[in-house]
């Protein structure tokens, strides 16, 4: 059984944004009702650009109706540019955490509002051009590519937690792990870009990752976080607002989190969660 936050269940129970735009200015579906999950997701702009109107049609579980939900409460009033920007991992911390086994809801969300922008602007999403690798679940390479590299998954099961290849017939099994041997193979001998950081410099940039890259995100679904102290590459953080009682807060800081100041500050960094 799953254990979903309250703000899943509200989603799910009391969808947003339901239906279709009229004379919407894109329109985008993406899964399949045969593969268990399908969304259609469709937006109108106003005269400054901004996103006016957006509405949803799922097909799915109680994830995939509750993330494609939030997606539509998330860009409301945004640019096409500022909503290019959503990511996956948005998605489910503005549901206050997904579980794992979940988070292919999350990007499939991502990817209907990638294909719809895509379709406005006459531009073809870029997965679409890649190869199926799944065919139980129609997952390309480069969808499997572009999930492990942004989520920092390393096992065939986060594989399958994220964009559903795999938890089919299994045939594609191999393929997944040679591409996730791949992928973290180029990662791993990337060359050391950055060089070392004094623990002055590293605090610095840790303070300025949280406010400009993680706060915001925390901050729309009422939750904060507070820098306690860096030991070495241990990051120590007390949770604020909503993230302090959420039940999903570790994964939270785990696949957030941590995972963006690994991306943006030093990759060795673990975040650990201390009561102050
Ligand atoms: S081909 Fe991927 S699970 Fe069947």
């Amino acid at each position: 059984m799953w254990e979903y936050t309250d703000k899943v269940k509200d989603h799910f129970l009391h969808p947003r944004n339901v239906g279709e735009v009229e004379d919407a200015d894109a329109v985008a579906e993406v899964g399949s009702i045969a593969c268990g999950d399908a969304l259609k997701l469709s937006f109108k702009l106003d005269e400054n650009k901004r996103i006016k109107e957006v509405k949803f049609k799922t097909f799915g579980c109680a994830s995939a109706i509750a993330t494609s939900s939030a997606l539509t409460e998330m860009i409301k009033g945004m640019t096409l540019e500022e909503a290019e920007k959503v990511t996956n991992q948005d998605i489910a911390n503005y549901l206050g955490g997904l579980p794992q086994e979940k988070m292919h809801c999350s990007v499939m969300g991502r990817e209907a509002l990638e294909k719809a922008i895509a379709i406005y602007k006459g531009t073809v999403p870029k997965e679409t051009e890649g190869k199926i690798v799944c065919e139980c679940f129609g997952v390309t390479d480069l969808e499997i590519e572009r999930a492990i590299r942004e989520n920092n998954l390393a096992t065939l099961e986060d594989v399958t937690n994220f964009t559903k290849a795999g938890g089919g017939c299994g045939n594609c099994h191999g393929a997944i792990q040679e591409i996730i041997d791949r992928v973290r193979g180029e990662l791993s001998t990337k060359p050391p870009e950055r060089p070392k950081l004094s623990n002055i410099q590293k605090i610095k940039r840790i303070e300025e990752t949280i406010e400009r890259e993680i706060r915001p995100s925390l901050k729309l679904d009422g939750g904060d976080i507070e820098l306690i102290d860096v030991v070495g590459n241990r990051v120590l953080v007390a949770t604020r607002g909503a993230c302090a009682s959420c039940q999903a807060s570790n994964q939270t800081l785990k696949h957030f989190v941590e995972a963006k100041l690994r991306e943006l500050v030093w990759p060795e960094l673990v975040v650990e969660e201390v009561s102050q």
